[in-house]
């Protein structure tokens, strides 16, 4: 099998560069329509596939995102590995903004958005006991290092629903009581889903503030969010041109099984 890595591109991060043979393609599927077309091409002889998540020109909010027809799209175009790259707000003084954080653990208090493939007619319940994928994680991480990136190896990622920021007390409790590490709007149900379509996903967290609880920093706005992306994004990007050369053009199973996580999930008896 061959590697085809997935990209999906978060604020500040609507295209990639150096793709050969690029292409937008329109992919359909039975969800709805995905952000945005998928950009096609290859890297390093590697094919890559690029959907930007709020679709170019930033029109989706992470509410309206369709996070299904999303990970089917890139399912359908043939990706085994996607990286998540995603703007979040940290809740630790060490990661600080600049930095970039390898998520390994979610915690989902989004509401407003559909969850799942299944539903009545074929019930399943995957285990996203853990969330990521180690090897992959990994490979961002190093790419991460290697590109001179100050880089946090693990770390649980609060998913909001948004479009507001969180006030200060929900700031404080997601930090002190909760063991929330940093804070975002897309990463669910975008994680769980890649889990039902037996993709290995990464999560690449780039960090543009403080949220609210840092007595020091004041309150997070977009103006502030927006000047650190314009960093943030150049950096993802020499994460991304790295990943072809270290995931490699064939692929073998993925070796914490999340290629095969509808093994033992469906509950549905085959009529
Ligand atoms: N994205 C970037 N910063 C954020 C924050 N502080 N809260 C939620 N989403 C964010």
């Amino acid at each position: 099998m061959d590697t085809v890595i997935g990209i999906i591109g978060g604020s500040g991060v609507y295209e990639i560069d150096g793709l050969e043979d690029a292409q937008w393609i329109s992919v359909e599927g039975p969800f709805g329509a995905p952000s945005d077309d998928l950009l096609v091409g290859k890297l390093n002889g590697v094919k890559m596939v690029f959907l930007p998540r709020h679709g170019r020109g930033h029109v989706q909010t992470p509410s309206t995102v369709n996070y299904r027809a999303n990970i089917d799209a890139l399912k359908r175009a043939g990706v085994t590995d996607v990286i998540s790259v995603s703007a979040c707000g940290s809740f630790r003084e060490e990661m600080a903004p600049g930095d970039f954080v390898i998520v390994d653990q979610f915690i989902d208090r989004t509401f407003d958005r559909e969850k799942s493939f299944f539903g009545p007619g074929c019930v399943a319940h995957v285990s996203v006991a853990h969330p990521t994928c180690p090897r992959l994680s990994q490979h961002c991480y190093d790419a991460a290092l290697s590109a001179g990136i100050t880089a946090h190896m693990g770390g649980t990622y609060l998913a909001m629903e948004g479009p507001q920021f969180s006030t200060l007390a929900e700031s404080k409790m997601y930090r002190e009581h909760w063991g929330a590490d940093v804070i975002g709007m897309t990463n669910m149900p975008e994680a769980k889903l890649a889990r039902e379509a037996e993709l290995c996903y990464a999560s690449v967290a780039m960090i543009t503030d403080y949220d609210s609880w840092h007595p020091d920093h004041g309150e997070v706005d977009v103006t502030q969010i927006i000047a650190t992306l314009m960093g943030n994004a150049s950096k993802a990007k020499s994460i991304i041109a790295q990943l072809p050369e270290r995931l490699g053009e064939a692929r073998s199973d993925c070796p914490h099984g999340c290629d095969k996580a509808l093994e033992f999930a469906i509950i549905t008896q085959p009529e």
